[in-house]
């Protein structure tokens, strides 16, 4: 009698210990796809595609997921633009990025609650988040929607951008972003993603749109 009573404590042990490992398991496999939408997810609802653009670069990309997705796309304007000269521009976006000062946004979003995906594209200035876009994500209430940023850059890369917008939006579910080289105004060049270059951007968008699950 006493045999049979160990024997279904030492059976639940066992029942314990496997179900407590199963779950551990099945913790790391959803930390490890947080930043994808389940495969096979259907388009979940409304899109809003909001970018900042200077030359049009950031806006090439934006155009495409739109062409790819549909939705809503805005451009965010300023209250007050930036200069057009492009060395006044980087010492005054270092002095915003200093100080911590958020431009006023001219662009309102009606009811943003209506939306689910959030996309925010933006340049990478001074290897960060553009203020503007700083000004938008402290603005907006993303809690609970999905927000998926996409970049172009001067050929450095997306610096601190993207990890800028996880910390901005911590109750948003934040998707692996996209990125591409676009132009670099110091050296005179202006809008490049188009023609051939605007056939690759949709080539590597419609593949990270895939990735992500959000394209069959
Ligand atoms: C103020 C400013 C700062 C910039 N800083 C960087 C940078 O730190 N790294 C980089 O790779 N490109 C930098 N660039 C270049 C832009 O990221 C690049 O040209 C981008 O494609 C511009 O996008 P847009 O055409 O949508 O404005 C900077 C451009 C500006 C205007």
């Amino acid at each position: 009698m006493k045999l049979t009573a160990f024997m279904m404590n030492l059976r639940w042990a066992f029942f314990l210990l496997s179900w407590a490992c199963s779950s551990t398991q099945q913790q790391e496999i959803n930390t490890t796809t947080t930043s994808r939408l389940p495969p096979g997810t259907s388009m979940p609802g409304k899109v809003l595609i909001v970018y900042l653009s200077r030359t049009n670069n950031t806006r090439a990309l934006a155009e495409i997921i739109h062409k790819k997705l549909g939705g809503t796309l805005v451009a965010l304007d300023l209250v007050a633009p930036y200069p057009a000269n492009y060395q006044t521009t980087v010492q005054q976006v270092a002095r915003e990025n200093e100080t911590g000062f958020l431009p006023p946004l001219k662009t309102k979003i009606d009811s943003i609650q209506r939306y689910d995906i959030v996309f925010v594209g933006f340049p990478t200035w001074g290897m960060q988040l553009p203020p503007p876009m700083k000004s938008f994500l402290r603005q907006y209430n993303l809690t609970g929607k999905t927000v998926i940023p996409f970049n172009s850059n001067g050929g450095y890369g997306i610096g601190s951008t993207f990890q800028t917008v996880k910390e901005l939006c911590p109750k948003s579910h934040v998707l692996e972003g996209f990125t591409m080289r676009g132009g670099s105004e110091r050296d005179g060049q202006l809008l490049v993603i188009q023609g051939d270059r605007a056939q690759e951007a949709e080539r590597a968008i419609q593949n990270w749109l895939r990735t992500i699950n959000l394209l069959k």
